[in-house]
């Protein structure tokens, strides 16, 4: 049985606190999509929602860190984000969708966290100086500076494993780990935590407990981390078994104290990078786009102008892909057997620039297609659209509230 599983058989309240199998992501409401957040982030998660336990949110607080002059955008963009998202293949049915605005607890984490994060590992965060210069924007502010940790609170307040990210963002997934050691440190030192562990130890009954202790001690003499691998799974599946306790045994595992917030990892996205009109990244920022839904013809015009190896001037000039955005495209959306043409008839003249855009701009009208289908069905149900982000917040405030409620009762914040 796996995780997902284990939470749906109402046991939800005892399999939450280490969670190596779930999977958080957010995306900034900041416009539409385009082809490049297709097939980098989007395909990624569909594949990821159908193996994993999946949290994907609109980052409307991460977007006003930038927008707060102009919100609008933010506004605009949270319906037509979800619908790109559903459109491309999200499926609510296996994925919970939410907005971080409307779980207040990632704000109440942030804060928290606030408190024990040094100011000079979120000066020292490479984006901040970077955007600083590059977005041309008054961003000296004390948002701004504590994105990457509101970032943190995100993926701890669900007590995530997995982050898939870009390489931009392994930096703040680092920070999380950082912060996540300290908090665990600073609040995860009962006084009496090795008796604690040792009454929990005897909970697990007499042969995991035997088997518990073996693998801490294998890995507490020998550092072999496949015990605490071994030692993490023997935890994962005790179902009668208290968060507090659960708590203790992963730390005591490792020899710290209770890990309260586990340290999550970055899941690298690795996949096919369309460029953009002109060969660079395909980006807002420099007008080289293709959008997820965008008309045909639009899109087929666009196809048609985009430049080619500028030694093509006439159609008997030969050419190199190798110079052409337009092969690049073709290696994210043609066969072995048209891209052979495509080398051949470039380098010897024999195909002209248009012949040889015709199967892109079919495979690109041919991927639209069920997107733009998809797209239509949930544009002509708007109250679909609103419960299915109404359910995804709820779940989400679920999962949320727990950790708060640990996160809380770690600090000593909590008066009965
Ligand atoms: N900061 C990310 C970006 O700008 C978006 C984001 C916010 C995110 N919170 C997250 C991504 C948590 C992964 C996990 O793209
Ligand atoms: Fe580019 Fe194709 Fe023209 Fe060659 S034939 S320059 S690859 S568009």
């Amino acid at each position: 049985m796996n995780e997902f599983t284990l939470r749906n058989a109402s046991a939800a309240r005892s399999t939450s606190t280490f969670t190596p199998q779930r999977v958080l992501s957010g995306m900034r409401p900041t416009g539409r999509l385009h082809l490049g957040h297709y097939h980098g982030v989007l395909r990624n998660w569909i594949e990821l929602q159908y193996e994993y336990e999946c949290f994907f949110f609109v980052a409307d607080w991460h977007a006003l860190t930038t927008e707060y002059e102009t919100p609008q955008i933010i506004a605009d963009s949270v319906w037509e984000m979800l619908i790109d998202w559903l459109a491309a293949g999200v499926n609510p049915s296996a994925a919970t969708l939410f907005v971080q605005s409307r779980v207040p607890e990632h704000a109440e984490l942030h804060l928290l966290l606030s408190m024990i994060t040094p100011l000079g590992w979120l000066e020292r965060v490479p984006s901040y100086k970077d955007q600083q210069e590059k977005l041309n924007k008054e961003l000296s502010t004390y948002g701004f500076l504590g994105y990457p940790l509101l970032q943190s609170a995100d993926i701890l307040a669900y007590r995530a494993g997995m982050v898939p990210v870009g390489e931009d963002q392994v930096a703040h997934v680092e920070l999380t780990r950082e912060v996540a050691r300290r908090f665990n440190y600073l609040y995860g030192r009962e006084p009496d935590f090795e008796e604690r562990a040792e009454i929990a130890i005897k909970k697990l009954g007499k042969k995991n407990a035997r088997l518990y202790r073996n693998l801490r001690r294998r890995y507490q003499e020998q550092g072999d981390i496949q015990s605490v691998e071994e030692g993490q799974a023997l935890l994962q599946a005790q179902q009668h078994l208290s968060i507090g306790d659960r708590e203790r045994l992963f730390g005591y595992l490792e020899g710290v104290g209770k890990i309260i917030l586990p340290e999550p990892q970055p899941l690298l996205t690795r996949v096919a990078k369309v460029p953009g009109l002109d060969g660079q990244k395909m980006s807002k920022s420099y007008g080289n786009t293709i959008m997820l839904r965008e008309d045909p013809e639009s899109i087929t015009r666009k196809l048609r102008t985009m430049p080619t190896d500028p030694a093509r001037v006439r159609r008997t000039d030969p050419g190199d892909p190798a110079k052409c955005p337009v092969w690049q495209l073709h290696q994210v959306y043609s066969t072995d057997e048209i891209r052979d043409w495509v080398q051949v008839g470039c380098r010897d003249a024999t195909i002209g620039c248009l012949d040889c855009k015709q199967p892109v701009i079919d495979a690109v009208l041919e991927e639209q297609k069920p997107i733009q289908e998809r797209a239509q069905e949930y544009l002509n149900q708007p109250d679909l659209m609103r419960s299915i982000l109404l359910d995804g917040c709820a779940k989400a405030r679920d999962v949320a509230h727990e950790t708060l409620e640990e996160v809380r009762n770690a600090v000593g914040i909590v008066y009965r």
